[in-house]
């Protein structure tokens, strides 16, 4: 069966989406995510069989104040792994924060056994450390993490510190 994409503002989820993703998902995931804006929705029909998040945060990097699009919640549906799902969301991804909502650079925290399905889609990783929630949440991320970069502006190096939690 034929997967359509479709790219929704956070204002625009149908209740229906929101019951079907918190389904899913389950309540707490969405509980200790910060909010996305848009969310890009792979269907079948009726049924939900891929997601992801873009929230959009400034955040630092080196010396600098960057703004980024932040991925969170890439999630194919167990019987439609392997066939290309996330490879089509993070494609969109990509379009949506270049072109429609004009960032300079995706971001990413990224578990090391994962890494795979983003490198080669032109994700890099970055030396970091991170620093992943604020104030008395603070603490350095164990994990990777990775960026796309949207134009032609380089990556500050340095410290990160994405100011809130993770995606
Ligand atoms: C990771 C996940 C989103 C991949 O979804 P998918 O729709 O099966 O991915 P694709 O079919 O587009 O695969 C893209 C490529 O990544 C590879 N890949 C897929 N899952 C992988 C994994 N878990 N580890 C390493 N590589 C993986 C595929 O082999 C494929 O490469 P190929 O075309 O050379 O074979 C899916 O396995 C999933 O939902 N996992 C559970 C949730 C999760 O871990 N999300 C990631 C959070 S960072």
């Amino acid at each position: 069966m034929s997967v359509e994409l479709d790219v929704v503002p956070e204002a625009d989820l149908l209740p229906e989406d929101v019951r079907a993703l918190t389904e899913w998902y389950g309540e707490r995931f969405w509980a200790e995510r910060p909010p996305f804006t848009c969310r890009i929705l792979a269907r079948s029909g009726a049924e939900i069989v891929g997601h992801l998040g873009i929230g959009t945060r400034v955040i630092a990097a080196g010396d600098q104040d960057i703004q980024v699009g932040g991925i969170g919640g890439v999630r194919t549906r167990e019987s439609w792994r392997g066939k290309g799902i996330a490879t089509l969301l993070l494609r969109r991804a990509q379009e949506t924060m270049r072109d429609d909502l004009a960032l300079p650079f995706g971001f990413m925290t990224c578990r090391p056994e994962i890494a795979p399905v983003y490198l080669r889609l032109g994700w890099q990783e970055v030396a970091g450390p991170t620093v992943v929630g604020a104030g008395d949440e603070a603490k350095e991320y164990a994990g990777l993490s990775l960026i796309l970069a949207l134009g032609d502006v380089a990556w500050p190096e340095g410290p990160i510190d994405l100011r809130g939690r993770s995606w």
